[in-house]
């Protein structure tokens, strides 16, 4: 029977405050209004930002709530007036929609859409309500798109077509972060060949920035983690040398500066924590090294710099999803992925767990136990 116009029951896992576990419920997702898609999610990625989310670490947050900010799936429904895509179109869900009319989104170096939810968190669409309800309460959505349910609800701007060859459970990372990783390498810092780059973090981030420099053609790429079961993965996908910070008495900056005689050519830094920031920042060479910070910190952290650091010559600069303009290049992205064959995102994910383990799935991340957890939806 169709479900068109109508309101679905959806498996959803539900915050009702911080530090607690998800909550598998039952919820209401209603029919997508008029510029709004419906889609049926199939693969989810838990990014360690829905864990800044859930411990109380972001801005704010409205409860209850649907996190979640890495998914692709099949647009069930459509709204009215919506012309990007069609029922049955497989799709990325975004975490940084574009609106293509601000200010921001018509910048050709922009990709920060001022309509988005990110530092905001109202957990609304842009109506400023949701599609998601339990016994008639509202329940927020979470960077534009939600994807810890069945189905979600989004405005069309949170929505990207992609390739249907593309396996959903791998390209789900494309949402947020292989790209973030990825495109901080290319787009942000771009990475010239014969170059040496450091890595700090080597969880899915990290890997991706690690694929990004093989991409670039750097020479040497060093990778940086405190957990060391990480240094295989690192290396099959282009680490030529991996560091543990617990291993040198010396500070850890000191080491690279050594070994690099003078400093790295490009220092990214994945983890989200300022005082790696900091020795990122010192990795690179003084006068011409690029830090690029991809990490996202507590909103309470501030990273103190010492303004001779940048005097000297070096640059500084974040990135926000690797700068990429989500709706105009991730089809693009998901090409390289599947046919030009430019990376391989099955090396990331390297566990699935079925949507109802999705609990499990953040312990996993938190121990340290997989580069990135997809929970798998009925399909
Ligand atoms: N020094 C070196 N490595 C560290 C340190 C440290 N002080 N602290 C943590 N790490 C390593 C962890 O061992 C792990 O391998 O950093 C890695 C982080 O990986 P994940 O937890 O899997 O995080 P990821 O999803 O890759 O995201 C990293 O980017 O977008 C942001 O919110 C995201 O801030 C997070 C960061």
């Amino acid at each position: 029977m169709s479900t068109v116009g109508k309101p679905i029951k959806s498996k959803a896992a539900v915050l009702y405050g911080f530090n607690q576990p998800l909550k598998i419920e039952e919820i209401e997702v209603a029919p997508p209004k008029a510029f709004e898609i419906r889609i049926k999610i199939f693969a989810s990625g838990i990014a360690e930002t829905d864990d800044l989310a859930l411990s109380d670490d972001m801005a704010s947050l409205n409860f209850p709530v649907i996190l979640g900010s890495e998914g692709a799936g099949i647009v069930e429904s459509i709204g009215e007036g919506v012309t990007k895509v069609k029922p049955g179109d497989h799709v990325i869900a975004l975490c940084g929609p574009m609106c293509m009319k601000c200010k921001s989104c018509l910048h050709e170096d922009s990709n920060f859409c001022v309509n988005n939810d990110v530092g905001k968190n109202k957990g609304l669409m842009l109506d400023k309500t949701t599609r998601f309800s339990i016994n008639g309460k509202q329940i927020h959505n979470f960077m534009s798109c939600s994807t810890f349910t069945e189905y979600t609800c989004v405005d069309e701007f949170a929505c990207v077509k992609i390739d249907p060859k593309a396996n959903l459970d791998e390209v789900s990372l494309i949402g947020y972060g292989f790209s973030s990783g990825y495109g901080t390498v290319l787009n942000t810092a771009k990475v010239k060949p014969g170059t040496t780059c450091v890595v700090f973090g080597l969880g899915a981030i990290g890997m991706s920035a690690v694929m990004g420099c093989k991409v670039a053609g750097a020479s040497r790429i060093i990778g940086v983690d405190i957990n060391p079961t990480k240094f295989s993965r690192a290396k099959e996908l282009g680490c030529t040398d991996c560091l543990n910070p617990n291993d040198s008495d010396k500070p850890i900056h000191e080491v690279i500066v050594e070994m690099t005689e003078g400093g790295a050519d490009y220092g990214f830094e994945c983890i989200g924590k300022v005082d790696v920031m900091e020795s990122m920042i010192l990795s690179t060479q003084c006068s011409y090294g690029s830090a690029n910070i991809i990490g996202v910190p507590k909103s309470t952290d501030r990273l103190v710099v010492d303004v001779m650091w940048l005097l000297t010559g070096r640059s500084l600069q974040g990135a926000f999803l690797g700068d990429f303009k989500a709706p105009l290049q991730f089809p693009g992205l998901v090409q390289d992925a599947i046919h030009a064959k430019k990376f391989d995102l099955s090396k990331l994910v390297t566990c699935k767990l079925p949507f109802e383990k999705i609990n499990e799935g953040f312990d996993l991340m938190r121990q340290g136990k997989c580069i990135r957890t997809v929970l798998i939806m009925d399909k």
